[in-house]
């Protein structure tokens, strides 16, 4: 007798058994084990991450090809990683996480493809991407198989950059060659529960010797403090998709739009407390992200790589409900100096800021290019060259502010007049000049210090007559360096006009297939 041929009915209940099934990942026991890790799933973090209801998932059947090691009777689902679209606070954008939870998350040949698939649509929409990196490497059982499906997907980031914002969530283990991927994509915010290392304690031991547990040579806080590899660190996942949020909101969904305008803070009024931020005391340190809060909306600014090269400090923010890069040497630390990892850090952040069409304000005050054997052998001038480059390529508005010191070659390097601002504002405390005083007067003035009656009575006059001459604005605003010296309380609405009035700024650059920046 045949059999009774299936009704729609029966096909539907088919269905969502077995979408149940593959939504269910590894099986609630893994799923356990996730969870006491502190951990979530992920599609718990695809759940926290997009608007309610707006996910739509592609590729919860896919299957992979492999028959080696009993692979072929694997129940895998979805590959390993979920992977779709939907949208943040309305705006859409493409997604991929990986399921710790079927086998460790480990990537394959499909199970790369499948995150590839996703960044091609989000190039071919100009929509965002976001990956929650959550995986045992390459898919053992593979082989080659999965370094290719690795090497594809470095392919697509390298696609992507620049044109469509790709950030990286490390919520769980990221080693070996994974963690290229996250190195080649603009943001990588990693949480507590997370290491990232090319090759693990073990390894290390047995080649270099060296003794160190997996926290301390790939934790958040290593990356975040020594390295630099990761730009926010996470206490969990749902503080990793927070700031994932906070930072999407700044930027524009690719490089073809500007960024949204947001009505934040219209209040433009005179600010009295940027008066008292900088000590009158010439060589007193001061942290700038003081004046940075009062300047910007309502005080919000997301700092970018907080715990690293701390003499400068970058992030978000809005003025007058338009996003903004920052950029300001903080004398706090080391006195705000240029090292080889500020210059790093603010090339890098200036060029992502370019990219994507996010005017940049700068706060300067920076005595020079650190001195030293250790930073000349390292490569200072390679290093600092960046900041130079990433500002001279810029056509996004630039502003500057100066507000105290600014010296030599950080000078030009602090988004002068020369490598392109569009509006240098220098407050009355600014000393822009080609050096500090003291070094100047022992140079220029040798010969009649050491002729003096009295040299340091001689010395000290002599540094004066330089301070008098040049440390102040008012020689660079005579040659046009600075475009006007302004009153500190009226910083905020000054760079709110100047936004207002560059926003449509256009600025061509010479044909060529790319330029070779310092590296
Ligand atoms: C296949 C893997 C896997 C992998 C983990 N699993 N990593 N399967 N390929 N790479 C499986 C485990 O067998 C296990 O299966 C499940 O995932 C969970 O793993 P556990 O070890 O039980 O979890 P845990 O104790 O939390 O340890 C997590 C871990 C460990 C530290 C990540 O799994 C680990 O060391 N994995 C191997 C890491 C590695 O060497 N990867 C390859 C690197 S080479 P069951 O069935 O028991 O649940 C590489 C090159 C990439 O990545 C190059 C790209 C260019």
């Amino acid at each position: 007798m045949a059999n009774k041929p299936l009704t729609m009915e029966d096909r539907v209940e088919k269905l969502h058994d077995a979408q149940a099934h593959n939504k269910a990942g590894g099986g609630e026991k893994r799923i356990e084990k996730q969870h006491s890790q502190g951990k979530l799933t992920a599609r718990e973090r695809i759940d926290a991450l997009l608007d309610p209801g707006s996910f739509n998932e592609v590729g919860l059947f896919r299957k992979n090809r492999t028959t080696t090691f009993g692979m072929d009777k694997a129940d895998m689902p979805a590959e390993g990683v979920v992977t779709g679209s939907g949208t943040v606070r309305g705006r859409p954008i493409h997604v991929a996480s990986q399921d710790f939870t079927v086998m460790g998350g480990s990537a394959g040949e499909s199970h790369n493809k499948k995150v590839v698939e996703m960044m091609e649509s989000a190039l071919a929409t100009g929509t965002p991407f976001l990956i929650f990196n959550d995986s045992g490497g390459a898919r053992i059982q593979e082989g080659i198989d999965s370094l290719s499906g690795y090497g594809q997907v470095f392919y697509a980031n390298v696609k992507l950059s620049g044109v469509v914002p790709q950030i990286c969530i490390i919520a769980g283990p990221c080693a070996g060659g994974a963690v290229y991927s996250p190195a080649l994509a603009d943001y990588v915010i990693q949480t507590r529960k997370a290491q990232m290392f090319i090759t693990g304690p073990a390894v290390i031991k047995q080649v270099t010797g060296e003794e160190i547990t997996g926290e301390a040579l790939g934790g958040a806080d290593a990356h975040q403090n020594i390295s630099g590899v990761n730009h926010f660190v996470a206490d969990d996942d749902e503080q990793a998709i927070a700031i994932a949020k906070k930072l999407l909101s700044f930027f524009p969904q690719n490089n073809r739009e500007d960024p949204p305008i947001v009505d934040t803070d219209p209040d433009m009024s005179y600010n009295p407390k940027l008066l008292d931020i900088i000590p009158t005391e010439d060589k007193k340190g001061y942290d700038v992200r003081d004046i940075i809060k009062e300047v910007v909306d309502l005080g919000d600014f997301l700092e970018v790589q907080a715990g690293y090269a701390k003499n400068i400090v970058v992030g978000y923010a809005r003025i007058n409900g338009r996003s903004v890069g920052i950029v300001a040497n903080n004398p706090m630390a080391m006195a705000g100096v240029l090292d080889i990892n500020a210059s790093d850090k603010g090339a890098k952040f200036v060029s992502t800021c370019d990219a994507f069409n996010i005017p940049i304000v700068t706060f300067v005050d920076v005595p020079g290019y650190l001195p030293g054997v250790a930073q000349e052998h390292g490569g200072i001038i390679r290093h600092g060259a960046k900041m130079l480059y990433a500002y001279s390529e810029a056509t996004v508005p630039l502003i500057t502010v100066v507000l105290r010191k600014s010296y030599g070659g950080s000078y030009l390097a602090m988004a002068s007049k020369d490598l392109g601002a569009d509006r240098v504002f220098a407050w009355p405390t600014a000393e822009i000049a080609v050096m500090g005083a003291e070094g100047a007067a022992a140079v220029v003035f040798k010969k009649e210090i050491a002729a003096a009656d009295d040299p340091e009575k001689a010395r000290e006059e002599k540094i004066q007559e330089y301070r008098d001459t040049f440390a102040t604005p008012f020689m660079s605003a005579a040659r046009g360096l600075v475009d006007e010296i302004i009153d500190p309380g009226e910083t905020r609405a000054k760079i709110a006009n100047a936004l207002e009035l560059l926003a449509n700024k256009r600025k061509t650059r010479p044909e060529k297939k790319h330029g070779l920046e310092p590296v």
